[in-house]
Formats: structure tokens, sequence, C-alpha cells
């Protein structure tokens, strides 16, 4: 038990060598359904990115890679992720393309109206409150700027039974644990319009968007 929430913690918030092998791992693990996430949303050229809870920082050299003439951020509050994600990035970070910044989402160290994106992979059901902390982004994005949360774990996917099983450790970490439906709830009463979520049973992948209203 101990040993489960243990391994469990290090996805939450990495730290140590253990941490690092994780982020090493989740940079592998989460690329096809990052790929798949990131179809659902355009990325321009030029546009100003941030991944929140950017771990390995696979996301950010994918985004990057994208908004060729823009500049992309990822931002982390674990000390082994932000370390991570500036090995991963340490090309585009020297020619001033990608900057890793340690910090939390309930307090984004950005001006209001910064992002035309904002990304979230595998991390949106740690945040401490997560309608709060969906408030927090939609006050970074800029006017029709958009918000895309991709995910494997949520209520009524494919790996449901696993996290049934972890329900009762659900108790000694915060984790929300939300249907398609309630993805959905999630983005409208945080006051995000144009709100879509979609689910590719099969894999146990779900993705949600939202834009920042007029
Ligand atoms: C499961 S990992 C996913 C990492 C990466 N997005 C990926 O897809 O591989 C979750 C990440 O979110 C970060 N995280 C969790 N809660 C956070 C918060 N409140 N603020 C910032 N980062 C957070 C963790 O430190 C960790 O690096």
């Amino acid at each position: 038990m101990n040993l489960t929430i243990r391994l469990l913690n290090q996805c939450s918030k990495p730290s140590g060598w253990l941490g690092r092998m994780n982020l090493w791992s989740m940079n592998r693990r989460h690329s096809k359904l990052t790929e798949w996430g990131l179809k659902h949303v355009s990325i321009r050229n030029h546009g100003s990115i941030l991944d929140v809870g950017c771990g390995g920082g696979r996301t950010v050299a994918r985004l990057a890679a994208m908004a060729t003439e823009g500049k992309t951020y990822g931002i982390d509050y674990s000390e082994a992720s932000v370390a991570a994600s500036r090995r991963t990035n340490r090309k585009r970070i020297a020619v001033g393309r990608v900057e890793i910044l340690s910090g939390s989402v309930s307090h984004l160290p950005f001006p209001d109206q910064t992002f035309d994106l904002v990304t979230a992979v595998e991390t949106h059901y740690y945040w401490p409150d997560l309608n709060a902390d969906m408030r927090e982004i939609l006050r970074v994005l800029k006017t029709g700027g958009a918000l895309i949360i991709i995910a494997e774990a949520y209520k009524g996917g494919k790996h449901d039974q696993l996290l049934q099983r972890l329900e009762k450790l659900r108790g000694l970490m915060h984790y929300a644990h939300l249907s398609v439906g309630e993805h959905s709830e999630l983005f409208s009463k945080a006051g995000y319009s144009d709100v879509q979520v979609f689910e590719e049973y099969t894999k146990g992948w779900i993705c949600a968007a939202g834009r920042k209203p007029q």
C-alpha cells in the first residue's frame, strides 16, 4: 500500500531518482495520447503557448516544433519536472524559443491575456482547486484563445476499473475523477465558450477544450 502511494505521488509531484525515471517514462507513455489530443486544436505557427504541468517536457518540445515562429512556455510545481523539461528543451531554450518556469497552476506568473493556447496533459485531476485553477488559466488566455485538457484517467473511461480499485487511496491523495459530462460542465462553469469533449473509448483517452469568450 505504501509503495502504491509512493508511486502515485511520483505522478502527481515527481521527485528524486524515482521521479526522474518516471518523467522519462511518461515522456514516452503519453506521446500517442498527446498527439491525438492536440489534433483537436489549431496551433498557429506564431502562437504564444503554455503547457501546464509540463513534466518531462516532451509536449513543450512538440508544441514548439509546431509554433515555429512563436514562443512556448512550460510550467510545473515539481523541481524534478522543471529540470527534466529544461533538459529535454535545452536547445530551444538556448535560442529563446522555449522557457520553463517553476510554479503552480493556481498562481500563474503571467499577465492577463498572454496565451493563444494553454495545454494540460495528464495533470488537471491533481490540481488543488480545479474550478479556481480553470479560471486562473482563463485569465492568462487571450480573448479567443483555447485551453485543451488531455487525459487517460476519467470516470466511465476504459481504465475506470483500475481507477475504481485505487478508489480507497483517493482519501490519501488529492484526485478529481470526472466523467465526460462533468468535464464539459467544468469548462462551462469556469466561463469558457465553444466547449467540446472528445472521447476515444477504445484507447481510454479524453480531450476537453474551450475558448475564452469575446
Ligand atoms: C502525470 S504528470 C504528467 C506530465 C506531462 N504533462 C506528461 O504528459 O507527461 C503530472 C505533472 O503535473 C504536475 N502538476 C501537478 N499538480 C500541479 C500544479 N498544481 N501546478 C503545476 N504542476 C502540477 C506534476 O508535477 C507533474 O509533473
